[in-house]
């Protein structure tokens, strides 16, 4: 009776805490893909979406397992990115899929740690490895999973949760090289990254809308940095009060173009 009062509590928090991470993305709303509108994968497969991974590697951002499987297919995406807002729309789905995830995630941290937050913490990140597991069997390259964002500025426990993450992965037979760490590009996100990069865990530095948070990832050895263009023209369009842009002049554009060439200056 007891266990399963837990349970229930274990679930109820993850859920709040869920809730809670969806209304950070929904507030930083990163850039990504447009995987939500179903235009037919056909078309997009013969055009747009072909000649871009002609040019780039294209990373599909989604914890939408149904959405990578059709993509990966074509051919053209190699990567895959969740976010804590992607895990917790996969544990919410009722897909029985994702609940046997989430289900699995809670009886492994119960099973492990004491205490209902240290539970709930460690349930999450089992979660998010859980789905990244299930993507890197769909997709070739990385699969980014994100740190809980609220230790963005807390040097410490990003590590630590960062280290368990690759933990978590090793455990269930996904080397390290097939993961991106995803932290917010903060002092203290960059101070943790330098530490796990020189461990061989690769970092995916997010939340970037300036040049100096670009270039102190690049100095610190960030394997991957993630501007946020469409965050940047938003504050220009706010400031400015101009609605419409130039794809040429469009901020986030130019910004993106100029980390682009760090390093090459
Ligand atoms: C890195 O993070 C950004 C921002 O969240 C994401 O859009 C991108 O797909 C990620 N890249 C990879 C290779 O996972």
């Amino acid at each position: 009776m007891a266990k399963r009062a837990l349970r229930l509590a274990c679930v109820a928090l993850s859920i709040l805490i869920l809730r809670h991470h969806s209304e950070f993305q929904a507030f930083t709303g990163s850039v990504r893909a447009q995987t939500g509108s179903r235009i037919s994968l056909r078309s997009v497969a013969e055009t747009g979406l072909s000649q871009l991974a002609a040019v780039t590697t294209l990373s599909i951002d989604t914890g939408d397992l149904a959405i990578i499987k059709e993509y990966a297919e074509t051919g053209l995406i190699t990567d895959a990115t969740t976010n804590p807002l992607f895990v917790s729309q996969a544990g919410l789905s009722g897909d029985p899929v994702y609940v046997a995830f989430v289900e699995d995630a809670i009886e492994y941290a119960c099973g492990k740690v004491e205490g209902v937050d240290e539970r709930v913490a460690l349930a999450m990140d089992k979660l998010a490895v859980n789905l990244g597991v299930a993507i890197s069997k769909l997709v070739t390259g990385y699969i980014s999973t994100e740190v809980d964002p609220r230790l963005s500025f807390d040097k410490e426990e990003t590590l630590r949760r960062a280290r368990r993450i690759i933990a978590l992965y090793e455990e269930a037979g996904v080397p390290r090289e097939r993961v991106l760490i995803k932290l917010a590009a903060t002092w203290e996100g960059i101070a943790a990254m330098a530490e796990l990069e020189k461990e061989g865990i690769t970092c995916n530095m997010t939340l970037v809308f300036g040049f100096v948070q670009a270039v102190a990832a690049a100095q610190y050895g960030a394997r991957l940095i993630s501007p946020f263009p469409g965050r940047v023209l938003d504050w220009h369009k706010r400031s400015s009060g101009k609605e419409t842009w130039s794809p040429r002049e469009d901020p986030g554009v130019v910004a993106v173009e100029r980390i682009r060439h760090i390093g090459s200056v």
